[in-house]
């Protein structure tokens, strides 16, 4: 579905009704990876799952920041007609999102649930990763970017193992485009540091992430568990950085055992 907010187009998927649970996907991916979650939990709540600037059917902005992500996410929930608090949940750089969603529109958050994702800005080496990656994507386009990713995104024994997935994960990557991806690596490489907030979250949180995941390790993941108040952890056997796509059955277990805890 398609429509526009701040007079740019922006594509979201909707299912299910009840409690709203946003789901914000990573990079480079759009809404499509929430397919799992978009079949499996629309029992459980009315979910929302934007597009990013940029990625899938939204237009892309031509300065994108984590900032600009969120208030799409928030223009979504006022068209849609979702005033009410929603769980906002965020994988990888959906996280990222989700940490600056609170910043801004904390009244609008009944809880948060942060896959895969870290709650640390990006280190020195790593925004120099950032820079090579975007001058990757703008010479050799969007399949250089997916090749360089695809190895770190499922857990090693899924990635040798399971060719119909792997398959499936380079195509949701091959459906970004070169400006998209540009502009979400310079929202990553500037995006605060996320860890002193932590404490301050006294909202029911949920860390959920694949045990092997490459990009954010499981020490990461049980660091946020511990920090957030309200926080609690689970951690998937034989999954890597993308759990909802690699074991969503325990994924969608696992949100939906958090949901039930909140009612
Ligand atoms: C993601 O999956 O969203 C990205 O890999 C996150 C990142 O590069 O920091």
């Amino acid at each position: 579905m398609q429509t526009i907010i701040d007079g740019r187009s922006a594509g979201y998927a909707e299912a299910g009704q009840g409690r709203p649970l946003v789901l914000i996907h990573g990079y480079p991916f759009d809404r499509k990876m929430w397919e799992p979650q978009l079949t499996g939990l629309a029992d459980a709540a009315h979910l929302i799952a934007p597009d990013l600037w940029g990625f899938g059917e939204s237009a892309p902005v031509p300065q994108a920041s984590l900032g600009a992500y969120a208030d799409l996410v928030r223009g979504l929930m006022d068209y849609l007609g979702v005033t009410q608090p929603a769980v906002i949940c965020g994988l990888s750089m959906g996280g990222y999102i989700a940490f600056e969603f609170y910043r801004r529109y904390r009244e609008r958050v009944a809880g948060l649930i942060l896959a895969d994702t870290r709650a640390a800005a990006d280190s020195e080496e790593q925004k120099v990763g950032r820079e090579r990656s975007a001058a990757l994507a703008r010479e050799k386009g969007v399949s250089a970017i997916a090749a360089q990713m695809l190895p770190r995104m499922l857990a090693p024994a899924t990635y040798h193992s399971n060719a119909r997935l792997v398959e499936q994960v380079a195509q949701l990557m091959m459906a970004g485009t070169v400006e998209g991806i540009v502009a979400a690596l310079g929202a990553m490489r500037d995006r605060p540091d996320s860890t002193g907030l932590l404490t301050q979250i006294r909202l029911p949180a949920l860390v959920i992430g694949g045990e092997e995941d490459q990009i954010s390790p499981r020490q990461e993941l049980e660091g946020m568990a511990r920090a957030l108040p309200q926080g609690r952890l689970k951690l998937i056997p034989g999954a890597g950085h993308l759990s909802n796509l690699e074991q969503p059955d325990a994924f969608n277990a696992g949100v939906r055992e958090f949901l039930q805890q909140q009612k």
